[in-house]
Formats: C-alpha cells, structure tokens, sequence
C-alpha cells in the first residue's frame, strides 16, 4: 500500500466557514449555536449498490494506470465559477474525471496514487482515492452558516456511501492541495478545472507532460464502451422527443419567437435529462445561415425554414447532437424542397461511408462530392466538380465540416491527435455525427435571390458497428416527403 497521500485525520487547519453574506442571519447568539448543534437525525446509508457504470470505469482507470506506471495522476472535477455577486452557474464536472469516476462533484479529485513497484514486475499499478467534500459538520456550525452548507445546497453523500457508490474509497477533499504541495515523485494533472489543485502542483508539473495526460483521455474516449453507447442513445431518445415538443408549439413559437422553440427543448431536457448538452441552436429564416446562432430572438414566421441544432445531455452527461430543418408551415417550398433534398442527398452519401475500415475523412469527402454537384448542376459554382472540389470552393455554401465524435462532449476527444481521430480509420463503437449542410447568406449577391437567407443542414448521431453502422437518432425523419408526414401527424394530436 502506498504511503496515505492525505492522512484520515489532516493537520491541516480546518476550513473557515464562509458565511453567507445574504443577511438572512444577522447575528447567531451562543445559545442559538448550541440549539443547531444537536437534535439530527442520523441518516448514514447503508449497502448502496454501485452506480451503474462503476465496472467501466474501473476498467478505465486501470487502461490509465496502465498508460502512466510509476506517477501520480490528479484529475479535478473543477469548482463553482460566480455568475454575478454571490450566485454561481450551474455546474457541470469535468469531462475527464467524469469518464474516469462517474462522479459530478464539484470540487472532487480523483486521484491514483502509484503503489510501489515490486522488482520482479517494475510496476506497481495505482491506488484509487476520490476526495471530497464530506457531509457537513453540525459541530461547528458548518452545516446551517456555511454557504456550500447542506442546510443551504442539498445533502452530500457521506464518503463512505460515495466509496460504496462509486467503487472508490473516499477521503476529505481538503488538505488535499496541501498534501499534493507536499507530496514527492512524479506527478501529471489535467489542467484548467481546479486552480487550487494547479498551484500547489506548479513546481512538479509541466504543460508538455500534462498535455500527454490529456490527450490520453481523449484518445480513450474515442471508442465508447457499451455503456457509454447505452447512454448516447438515452440522449438522442430524449432528443427526438424534445424535437417532437417544439414541431407541436411552433404556432405559439410564431406568436412568440425562437426563444419559444428554445424553451420547449429545454424542458425536455431538464425533465428527461440533466440540461442540454450545448446551446440549442433555433434559427428560424435567415439565421439558419448563421451557424452558431445561439441568440434565438429571432421571429418565426410561416413560410421559412426553422434549422434547429439541439441535443439533451442524459444525467450522466452523454450528449446528442441533432439537426432538423423543418418548414414551420409544414411544407418545404420548391427552394427549400431543392437544397433540403441536396443536403439530403448528400447525408445519405456520408452516413453510407461511416463503416469499420473507412477512413474518418471518408464520410465528409463523400457528403462534400454531392453538396458540389449540385452546386454545379445548378450553375452556382463552375465545373468541373473536382476541380472545384481540389480548390474547395464549394465551401462558400457549405462553411464546415461534415462531422465529429460525439460522447460526453458535443466535439468529444477534442484532444486526441490527428493519427487518432482526423487521420485515423473507423473502428467499432465509435460515434460521430453526419451533418452536412448548405448555407446562403442574406447577402449573398453571388446566388440567385430566391436562394438567399436559405440555410440547410441535416445532422445525426451515428454508431459505427461491427458491419457498418447504425443511425442513433433514426427516431427522426431526415427525407423531406417524410419529415412532412411526421409534422403533419404531430400537429393533429
Ligand atoms: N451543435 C454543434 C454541432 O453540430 O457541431
Ligand atoms: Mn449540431
Ligand atoms: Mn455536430
């Protein structure tokens, strides 16, 4: 066993209690500060069974443990960021100690701790800690004046039921950046979450050895396990309903604005959910243009196009990511109907390449090839179409790639290096989405007018499988005969 990085009981001073300065207890008098010592009931849990994903997990850990022997890897949820004065904005833990504990809480650190090497193997394999918060103390008023307080967020887990849910033990959380300023050996940690757990580990870091930590757990994450699949398809599942919710309110959606169509998949969302897995993108008429339009204060008006790029975030934190370009009507125009089936088109073509073997570009270099055709064909762009392809001119309409890795993040594995992911090959359990799209700007005098303030994409989640692949989000019409069947009915009931 490797020598305890944070004793059970810390020397560390304890934490001061930060009141809450919103003036709700002016004063606290000695006698009501016993009074809140006592009369609590005991609520310790007993024999929790472990969270779901705690097999993975393990296996994740031990795949890192593997990648690292003989160093200490720290890995912050992340803290609370203030929002404004006193108020703090939702938290949302770290993508990589996420997929490591299954945990989601803020302040937490993972940490494996390297057990010495016995010389017959040279390597050792790592002790697991989480640290955490504890629950809060009644002793010292913690509890009732503290402002992170259970009396005032909610009860924490004890760190023995967070040890039995997790699959990790548990240990108090501070002193632990004092131990870790103290602690000798090698050391890696993922930057930018915890700015306390980076200062006291600035002199036994480096940005390029840090950097190699992170890369990994994104490289790790680019084939899922089946678990992490099982919970893409609860976000996409969630997806197709909240679509559903707004094709139902697009009248009151016309009465209001895009914020109408926001609400409503936010809804789903929180319900279903833990929150939407990035800024839903509800671009009704020329903002389908804009490709992050985000502001959604736009009207919505019959006749237009709504382009609306949304996905719910499942409890554990997989994201989907869906696009659907819908006639608010509920009938394309013969415009519309004309860059609708392109992009179509040329989804059919990207998805039909997603398979193990193919190149990762394999499915963007197809979708590109038909979105060019057709710019051809329609005397937008001039021919021949792999001369235009070669001088990418076609990208003044189609602005973006045709995809990327889905997971735990929107644009998940970010990290990971070219030969892992842009350079790679398709393997089994990857998920990425298929998503071309054809944009005319407002203001773009090198089209026709009536393409103008059109904007188009299509996007799904796709799960590249042992033969090919499977369409996640197939919940959801993508042709456009179809996806007028499907408004049709939906605005009946
Ligand atoms: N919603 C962002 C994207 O499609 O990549
Ligand atoms: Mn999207
Ligand atoms: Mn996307």
């Amino acid at each position: 066993m490797a020598e305890e990085l944070v004793p059970e009981t810390p020397e560390t001073e304890e934490k001061p209690i930060k009141q809450r300065k919103n003036g709700l207890y002016p004063g606290v008098t000695d006698e009501l500060a016993e009074n809140m010592r006592s009369g609590w009931a005991d609520t310790e849990l007993q024999d929790l069974e472990p969270i779901a994903q705690a097999a993975h997990t393990a296996a994740r850990r031990a795949a890192l443990s593997a990648r690292f022997p003989g160093e200490r890897l720290v890995i912050p949820a992340g803290n609370l960021k203030t929002r404004s004065n006193d108020t703090e904005y939702t938290f949302r833990a770290s993508t990589e100690y996420t997929y490591l504990t299954g945990d989601q809480t803020q302040d937490g650190v993972l940490v494996l701790e390297p057990r010495p090497a016995p010389e017959s193997t040279g390597t050792g394999g790592h002790d697991a800690t989480i640290y955490l918060l504890p629950r809060s103390n009644r002793e010292n008023g913690e509890f009732w004046l503290d402002g992170q307080g259970e009396l005032w967020v909610g009860r924490r887990h004890s760190l023995g039921e967070a040890g039995q849910l997790l699959g990790i033990p548990a240990k108090d959380v501070r002193g632990l950046a004092a131990a870790l300023g103290d602690a000798t050996g090698p050391v890696r940690t993922v930057r930018g979450h915890d700015a306390a757990v980076e200062a006291a580990l600035t002199d036994k870091v480096t940005a390029e050895r840090d950097e190699e930590l992170r890369v990994y757990l994104s490289e790790a994450r680019v084939v899922k396990d089946a678990f992490e699949i099982g919970e893409l398809q609860k976000a996409v599942d969630s997806t197709v309903r909240g679509f559903e919710d707004v094709v139902k309110i697009l009248d009151k959606a016309e009465a209001t604005s895009e914020r109408y169509i926001e609400g409503t998949f936010f809804l789903r969302a929180r319900v279903e959910g833990n929150d939407i897995g990035y800024g839903s993108i509800c671009a009704a008429g020329p903002h389908a243009t804009t490709l992050h339009w985000v502001r959604n204060d736009g009207d919505v008006r019959r006749g237009d196009l709504l382009l609306l790029d949304a996905g719910v975030e499942t409890y554990t934190l997989y994201t989907a990511d869906v696009t659907r370009t819908l006639p608010i009507d509920g009938r394309y125009s013969e415009i519309q109907r004309k860059i609708y089936d392109a992009v179509y088109e040329a989804q059919e073509a990207g998805i039909a390449a997603v398979r193990p073997g193919a190149k990762y570009r394999d499915f963007h270099d197809a979708s590109q090839h038909v979105l060019a055709e057709k710019l051809v064909a329609w005397g937008l762009l001039e021919g021949p179409v792999e001369k235009a392809l070669e001088l990418g001119l076609q990208r003044r309409w189609t602005l973006h790639g045709t995809g990327h890795m889905l997971g735990l993040d929107v644009h998940d594995c970010a990290a990971a290096r070219r030969e892992a992911y842009a350079d790679g090959t398709l393997e089994p359990g990857m998920c990425l989405t298929v998503e071309p799209g054809l944009y005319f700007q407002a203001d773009d005098l090198t089209v026709p007018e009536e393409y103008r303030g059109i904007g188009v994409r299509i996007e799904d989640d796709i799960l590249v499988t042992e033969d090919g692949n499977r369409n996640l989000s197939a919940g959801l019409p993508r042709r456009s005969d179809e996806v007028e069947a499907w408004m049709a009915a939906l605005r009946q009931v």
